[in-house]
């Protein structure tokens, strides 16, 4: 924190697919501020969609009440997932703090009280709160906070999560992205096939189109019983997240009141009108704009220009699933100062180590795509 100043980095607009700093230079979001933006910044739609729902119904709390818009949200994420109820909260990681302790109770109130482990994915991440930190493999995120944490078990064969005293294994479905666009081989998500308690898939980086397919998980065969979805479900630009879950574990929550069975667990901003509004304005660009038509000519352009890539002599691994791309660097710690090369070019990213991330847009064009590519080279050579 004492060298670094974030401040040459001072972005004061944006529209489309460009970031406007407060020098006046505009830059290609070539990160979708991390893994957010879908549409392209202030999309008139979602604006509009925004502005609307802010003078109709502004706030009001889903704590032992209701709105009509987190209500229609709910049944359409439902209907895009194949799962039945939908659990909100403000962003990711809340999302997965739900679905650690759903899972957790699920079993008490199976009769299974002593399924209180989690098993995680090697190289996984999901969030930066004490339980999902708990559920991430990347040390440099947690190793200083063990005294807020559990142990969770490391994925290595079926057998893991095999063990009766496992309440479910949390994964992120493809790519792992805080990983540095790891790819994760097909096979570990197939050996986890019968071999769950509970399935937690965790979309809040792949959600929403970034790998091809709305989910990520749909392309591996997974039935999750419990889905978490953040950072894209509102086209990226509000703080949104929810845990959607299925009929058996909704109805494990069921029972007499006086059985207290219900799930004590609630964000003061769950289910806020204006965020579901622009949720479900988004989910109309996803077919209005055909996005998922234009994140598969991104990841076939971007597949194009890796190929060259990944025999340059400065490159020792290209990395791509759908519209989500790691070009991991040789010479180590070169992430920050080829990121600041790429800035002065036009181009915004944020390095994971020594691995350049290009996540864009979904709205890109091919010549936006090109353009990352271009300015990537040159800063090479
Ligand atoms: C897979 C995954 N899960 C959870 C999170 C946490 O989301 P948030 O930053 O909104 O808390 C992230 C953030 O990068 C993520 O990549």
């Amino acid at each position: 924190m004492q060298s670094f100043d974030a401040t040459s980095r001072t972005f004061v607009r944006a529209e489309g697919t460009v970031l406007v700093d407060a020098r006046g230079q505009r830059v290609y979001d070539a990160v979708s501020s991390i893994w957010t933006i879908v549409h392209g910044h202030a999309h008139p739609v979602l604006i509009e969609a925004i502005a609307a729902q802010a003078a109709r119904l502004d706030h009001a709390t889903t704590l032992g009440a209701t709105n009509p818009v987190a209500e229609s949200l709910a049944q359409r994420l439902c209907a895009l997932t194949g799962l039945d109820y939908a659990f909100f909260a403000s962003d990711g990681a809340s999302a997965v703090e739900a679905s650690l302790k759903m899972a957790l109770q699920y079993w008490q109130h199976r009769g299974a009280p002593e399924r209180t482990r989690f098993v995680r994915l090697i190289d996984s991440y999901h969030g930066d709160t004490a339980g999902a930190m708990s559920v991430s493999d990347i040390t440099v995120f947690k190793t200083r906070f063990g005294a807020v944490q559990f142990e969770s078990i490391p994925y290595e064969r079926c057998a893991d999560a095999q063990r009766d005293d496992v309440a479910a294994i949390i994964v992120e479905p493809i790519v792992q992205a805080a990983a540095g666009m790891r790819v994760v081989a097909r096979a570990t998500y197939d050996g986890l096939k019968g071999c769950t308690p509970l399935l937690i898939v965790d979309e809040i980086a792949t959600g929403f189109g970034r790998t091809g397919t709305m989910f990520a998980y749909e392309q591996l065969g997974l039935q999750p019983d419990i889905v978490c979805l953040g950072k894209g479900i509102t086209g990226g630009i509000l703080a949104l997240s929810a845990t959607l879950a299925r009929q058996h574990v909704y109805e494990a929550f069921l029972g007499d009141p006086s059985e207290r069975k219900q799930f004590f667990h609630g964000h003061s901003f769950a289910g806020n009108p204006i965020a579901c509004a622009a949720a479900l304005a988004s989910l109309t660009l996803f077919e209005r704009e055909a996005t998922l038509t234009r994140a598969a000519a991104i990841a076939a352009r971007s597949a194009q220009r890796l190929a060259t890539l990944a025999v340059h002599p400065k490159v020792r691994e290209t990395r791509q699933a759908g519209a989500m791309i790691g070009v991991e660097l040789r010479e180590s710690a070169s992430g920050w100062s080829v990121a600041n090369a790429l800035y002065e070019r036009g181009v915004f990213t944020r390095p994971i180590g020594d691995t350049v991330q290009f996540v864009p847009p979904l709205s890109s064009t091919d010549a936006e795509v090109d353009g990352f590519f271009d300015a990537l080279e040159a800063v090479l050579a």
